[in-house]
């Protein structure tokens, strides 16, 4: 393989990307970029690799989720809190069901540039390039708000960093308290019927931490009771924004993206020898590649190969993202060919993108049940193959949206209409994401039996 530069990306083709009009501009934003300061540490990279690692090897659950796309108008302090309560609602149901700990990762500080379908939009005749995320242009329908604008990445990054110091506090500063519980149910969520189950899983949570009291340990003694790890993540599509957070460590003389703390690789980017494929397997971090039902067997051990050399445990997470309907056909084939060659990947399982439909009033949805049948059978295939089914990556919100379709509140397609808020994919309630997590849970007790 060629030597590998922060940007020797720029000599690969690439996909995806924006035209923007000014060259020099661009150039000028990018090298502000570079002196900003990075949004993660290096040293906290290696610790979520090596819990990664213990994904891989099955003694740990990977929880990741939030956003399709951040967005600069909904921006908001308790937008960031309530996605946060409910990853940490959805750990402990897990947690507590399987005994093994949960690694959470948001999708946030930086989840901003989104791969579209089709380079152009086009509404009642009038054709203009595709909305590709807040990073890169305005989700407006008109010609201005369609120009890829560079200052757009520096937007990006200042709310990615209030977005990080937010999420830092509430892990370390008192929110994350396992005695908190009980107030991580979300106001609106109180009549429904997983919200009453998650209530009575928070009173066993805590009669197990008072008779832990009672033995001496709480969380003014125990770190771990009174803090969570929580950790970052989102595609790195905008390679010109990735570049300029690419570091040298100052420890170990290793490059890493410091814009986020894990960062992977989308499914309509995922070429051996495009772009994405070159930045991402010089950087250190934790990384991830998405497959959907066209991932075939051998081009999947190829790129596991170009990205995880090494076949370090917890490098590299593939994410699987073959719809309902197609998992388990799909999906063996790939396990197979990854356990013949030996290589050692953290398996998770999207149940999101592949199982995107349009409703009969025009909005791009998902249905409840498709996602948990996906869900179902991905820990179904790995239990038939012997191999260990490592974890889900979600598109969810903390916020009682309406843009999945069914769950224990059955949102119906006249309900999509009156809190449909997202900037591209459809997202679970929290109530729908809990739902997911008792699904989780229970599959998980089983295989850990
Ligand atoms: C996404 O995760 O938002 C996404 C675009 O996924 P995929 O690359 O799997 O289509
Ligand atoms: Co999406």
């Amino acid at each position: 393989m060629s030597k590998w530069t922060p940007s020797s990306w720029r000599d690969k083709p690439i996909l995806q990307q924006p035209t923007y009009p000014d060259a020099e501009h661009l150039k000028r934003v990018e090298a502000e970029l570079k002196q900003y300061p990075p949004l993660v540490f290096a040293g906290e990279a290696r610790t979520l690799k090596q819990q990664l690692g213990n994904v891989a090897n099955g003694k740990a659950f990977l929880l990741q989720g939030g956003d399709c796309a951040e967005s600069f108008s909904e921006f908001h302090a308790d937008n960031i809190r309530d996605t946060f309560k409910v990853l940490l609602q959805m750990s402990v149901v897990m947690q507590f069901a399987s005994g093994l700990p949960v690694v959470k990762v948001g999708r946030l500080g930086g989840q901003f540039a989104k791969p579209r379908s089709s380079d152009f939009e086009t509404i009642e005749g009038v054709s203009l390039p595709s909305y590709r995320g807040d990073i890169i242009n305005a989700i407006e329908f008109n010609d201005a708000a369609r120009i890829p604008n560079p200052e757009r990445m520096i937007h990006a990054y200042n709310q990615s960093t209030a977005t990080l110091n937010l999420v830092r506090a509430f892990a370390s500063g008192g929110l994350a308290d396992l005695h908190e519980v009980h107030k991580w149910n979300l106001d609106f969520a109180h009549q429904s019927d997983v919200s009453a189950k998650y209530e009575d899983l928070a009173e066993q949570i805590e009669q197990s931490l008072n008779f832990m009291a009672a033995c001496g340990v709480t969380s003014k003694t125990y770190r771990t009771l009174r803090e969570t790890d929580f950790y970052t993540s989102h595609e790195a599509l905008l390679l010109n924004y990735e570049e300029a957070f690419t570091r040298q460590d100052s420890l170990t003389g290793d490059w890493y993206d410091v814009s986020s703390h894990m960062l992977w690789i989308g499914d309509r980017t995922r070429q051996l020898d495009g772009a994405h494929v070159e930045f991402l397997r010089g950087v250190k971090n934790p990384i991830a590649v998405k497959a959907g039902p066209s991932m075939d067997p051998d081009e999947l051990v190829e790129l596991i190969n170009a990205l995880n050399p090494d076949n370090e445990a917890g490098r590299l997470n593939v994410i699987v993202r073959m719809g309902a309907d197609k998992v388990a056909e799909g999906m063996p084939k790939l396990i197979k060919a990854v356990e013949r060659e030996g290589q050692k990947v953290v398996w998770s399982c999207d149940p999101m993108h592949g199982n995107i439909i349009k409703s009969s009033n025009g909005y791009k949805t998902r249905k409840v049940d498709a996602i948990l049948t996906e869900m179902k059978q991905f820990f179904q295939v790995h239990k038939a193959e012997g191999t260990f089914a490592g974890g889900v990556h979600l598109e969810m919100t903390g916020k009682n949206v309406t843009e999945c379709l069914g769950g224990s509140f059955q949102v119906t397609e006249e309900d999509l209409n009156s809190r449909y808020h997202t900037h591209c994919d459809p997202r679970l309630n929290a109530d729908q994401s809990l739902e997911l997590a008792f699904l989780i849970a229970d599959t998980l007790k089983d295989a850990t039996k």
